[in-house]
């Protein structure tokens, strides 16, 4: 018989996260009273600034808890475009952004607002795990342009002209990205630009939610192509930047025929962001900028810390990162290799189940990014707890024979 609640063949294309796979499998081993050290989430470990805690307590207060603009509050996107002239060097207008619920809400209304099935977005391995899954839940079809440690985890203009192809309909870059940590330099987005110039059918989504945790000079596209402005739209948020992940704000700045699309889209499914979130991200924008670059001194010295740790085990190959906070070092050592308890290490998933069961420490398989044969870090974590999971990794890497 028919199930009525049978998966649609969209959301049956969609994997189960590997990232929650992992998190399942250590959570069975806590509730088993296992000590397990996870590093495997990619939110701040820091605590959203009390100052933007007591504005949005304010604004509760003062009866900012109804509907908003669909679009955002006036007083955010304003806050927005400020913050992309003080930082950026250009300002978008009001009409030109969009206030969603996270920025992972902002990929979903692109996508969901262009496109057609079959439409092809081009997306870079190692890539956040969502991209695939959220085209895919939008029809379109991910392709993905393959990178690896060597090329510094960024794709070459050549790369890109070749994968440009008629049913492409979108380039998604994450720069600094998740899991890599690599960045594209303004003359490596300057190229990249130049070979988008010769495809005008090809929107331009760069996600930039990582600005302010970037150890290099951080270059957003739109300053670098203003030019390409007319079909560019730049992702951000405060998750990242200023620990407020629950918060659920993010947005989007493209022209205005994207947009108004978008925030039809969003109409239909979640109207406008949270007022009282949004009041909090006005708080954030406009308040005490300095934390920023704290925070992100401190991520510097764990990445340090961290990443010689990873190399000294010898198995391990740890490039540094240029932003966000996670390392991705390559396993491929590790591979025929037998561990203390006579697991058989073979892929990057194979590692990071035994880790996880004789050292309790909980990692992501590179192959959740598309990229086998790494595996990812988060280091948004105490220094006692990357300690301790640094040296239950060299344990680990020492016994393998
Ligand atoms: C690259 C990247 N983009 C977007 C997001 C989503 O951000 P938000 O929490 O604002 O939806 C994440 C979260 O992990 C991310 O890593």
């Amino acid at each position: 018989m028919s199930d009525p609640f049978r998966r649609s063949a969209r959301i049956d294309a969609v994997e189960l996260s590997e990232i929650l796979k992992i998190s399942e499998l250590a959570d069975a081993l806590k509730r088993e009273g296992r000590d397990v050290i996870t590093l495997g989430t990619g939110e701040p470990d820091f605590p959203t600034p009390a100052p933007v805690i007591e504005a949005a307590h304010k604004a509760a207060l003062a009866g900012e808890t109804t509907y908003t603009l669909t679009a955002g509050t006036l007083a955010l996107r304003k806050a927005i475009g400020e913050a992309c002239q003080r930082e950026n060097g250009y300002r978008p207008e009001t009409g030109e952004i969009i206030v969603c619920t996270g920025a992972k809400q902002v990929l979903y209304n692109a996508f969901a607002a262009t496109l057609d099935p079959g439409d092809e977005v081009l997306i870079v391995a190692p890539y956040w795990t969502s991209y695939p899954d959220i085209i895919t839940v939008c029809d379109g079809k991910a392709v993905v342009l393959p990178t690896s440690a060597e090329t510094g985890f960024r794709i070459t203009p050549d790369q890109l002209r070749t994968a440009i192809g008629p049913k492409t309909r979108w380039l998604l870059l994450n720069s600094p990205s998740n899991p890599s940590g690599a960045a594209y330099s303004k003359d490596d987005l300057e190229a990249l630009a130049e070979v988008l110039r010769d495809a005008p059918h090809v929107g331009i989504m760069v996600d930039e939610i990582y600005q302010h945790i970037s150890y290099v000079p951080f270059h957003s596209f739109r300053a670098v192509a203003p030019d390409l402005a007319d079909r560019t739209l730049i992702v951000n948020g405060v998750s990242k930047s200023y620990a407020m992940t629950g918060w659920r704000i993010g947005w989007g700045i493209g022209p205005k025929r994207l947009i108004s699309a978008m925030v039809a889209v969003q109409s239909q499914i979640t109207s406008g962001a949270s007022s009282v979130s949004q009041a909090a991200a006005v708080a954030a924008l406009e308040g005490d900028q300095q934390l920023l670059a704290e925070r992100c001194d401190d991520f510097r010295e764990r990445r340090d810390m961290l990443a010689a740790a990873l190399n000294a085990t010898g198995v391990l190959d740890c490039p540094s990162a240029d932003g966000a906070f996670y390392l991705f070092p390559g396993c491929a050592r590790a591979f025929g290799k037998v561990t203390v308890k006579g697991r058989r290490i073979e892929t990057d998933a194979d590692f990071c189940e035994a880790l996880l069961e004789e050292e309790g420490v909980a990692l992501v398989p590179g192959r959740a990014f598309g990229t086998p044969g790494y595996i990812r870090l988060s280091y948004a974590y105490s220094r006692a707890s990357l300690t301790e999971a640094a040296t239950r990794i060299a344990r680990f890497c020492a016994n393998l024979k």
